[in-house]
């Protein structure tokens, strides 16, 4: 059965669509949207190999003109080097303001596919199709678009919304496990900040940390409860002046673990896993939330084989200094998320450096 959510904003609304073996209409659903002749495609070698054929096909039955782009798979490739190499491509196959940019693959592909989206020719048409749980749930969907600067994650970007999310979760299953586990940090979170039934839901579920734990009803459920809690948040605050900022609960210390690891050592799921059980241990320490919820959340995070501590051999002075650099941090004043109850968050900068060095 085919769920579609809509993501309702003032001038760009759209709509995500959930579907078993979606990708076969994939090139439909583009043409119903009216989003002009040409699409590029971008995607990396590994993913392109498994659903490219797939992809090109839909879209070409469909009476699309199809080109594609790959880059390299991993956050060391989000730069603009790689990024211009998608601009020649653009240019190479005469992309006009009406065409299209489709972003197929994970959190690295959307966000570059995006900004070059958001960027050639002042903006031509975005369609995401994410194949990675993490993107699935977070990263395509709400329009967070960019590439890294050697200082920091994301420094670069825009907020350039797509016309179309389209999740096929049959792609999941090339997903190797420990992306899958990844991606199920980003729920757990929603379970948290926003949905209290959903985290009911996770706790129920006997094993969580591989795709072949998950029946076909939880894994559409917690696609679509998460995309959902995902939309509600964003319409309400698209460009993060205030709540949206709850999405990043977890990710405050997730950052600053995934830095001084030099992205390295942990993907950015397990980082905010990590964030997410630091952040409930600083919120039960100022008395905000009880230490048997918060066990309950480092339950889940545990039964999805998520990791839950910070190494030992950080260096915590310069978590400390790093932390300032966060694009969180405002008025010089890092702000925390912090969970008060399962599925209520507060955004506080009460958080003192002293509490965070007795966390870390
Ligand atoms: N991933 C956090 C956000 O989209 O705001």
């Amino acid at each position: 059965m085919e769920s579609i959510i809509s993501v309702p904003l003032p001038n760009n609304s759209y709509n995500i669509h959930i579907l078993n073996n979606g990708l076969l209409t994939l090139g439909e659903k583009i043409k119903e949207l009216n989003l002009g002749k040409k699409i590029l495609v971008v995607s990396n070698p590994q993913i392109f190999d498994y659903y490219g054929n797939l992809t090109v096909d839909s879209l070409e039955k469909a009476g699309f003109s199809v080109n594609y782009h790959l880059i390299p798979a991993g956050e060391n490739y989000k730069t603009l080097e790689y990024l211009a190499q998608i601009y020649d491509s653009t240019l190479k196959f005469s992309l006009e303001r009406n065409s299209t940019l489709l972003a197929l693959g994970g959190g690295v592909v959307g966000d570059m596919t995006g900004f070059a989206a958001a960027t050639w020719l002042r903006g031509v048409n975005f369609v995401q199709v994410p194949t990675s749980l993490l993107a699935m749930v977070d990263a395509s969907v709400g329009g967070k678009t960019g590439v890294n600067h050697p200082q920091g994650k994301n420094l670069i970007g825009a907020f350039y919304q797509p016309k179309l999310v389209l999740i096929d979760p049959t792609v999941l299953k090339t997903l190797p496990d420990r992306e899958f586990k990844a991606g199920m940090a980003e729920v757990i979170k929603y379970g948290v900040i926003w949905d209290k039934s959903l985290f009911e839901q996770l706790e129920k579920a006997n094993n969580l940390d591989s795709l072949d734990n998950f029946d076909g009803v939880l894994l559409s459920e917690i696609l679509v409860r998460s995309c959902q809690a995902k939309a509600e948040v964003v319409s309400q605050d698209e460009k993060e002046a205030g709540l949206r900022a709850i999405l990043n609960y977890g990710h405050t210390i997730g950052h600053v673990i995934e830095s001084l690891t030099n992205y390295e050592t942990f993907v950015h799921g397990e980082a905010v896993a990590i964030g997410m059980v630091a952040a409930g241990k600083i919120s039960v320490e100022m008395g905000l939330w009880t230490e048997s919820e918060a066990k309950r959340q480092n339950l889940l995070i545990e039964k999805t084989g998520l990791p839950t501590i910070i190494p030992s051999y950080l260096d915590i002075d310069a978590a400390i200094a790093h932390l300032q650099t966060d694009k969180k941090v405002k008025g010089g004043k890092v702000r925390f998320i912090l969970p008060t109850a399962i599925g209520k968050v507060i955004i506080t900068d009460r958080v003192t450096s002293k509490l965070v060095r007795n966390v870390f």
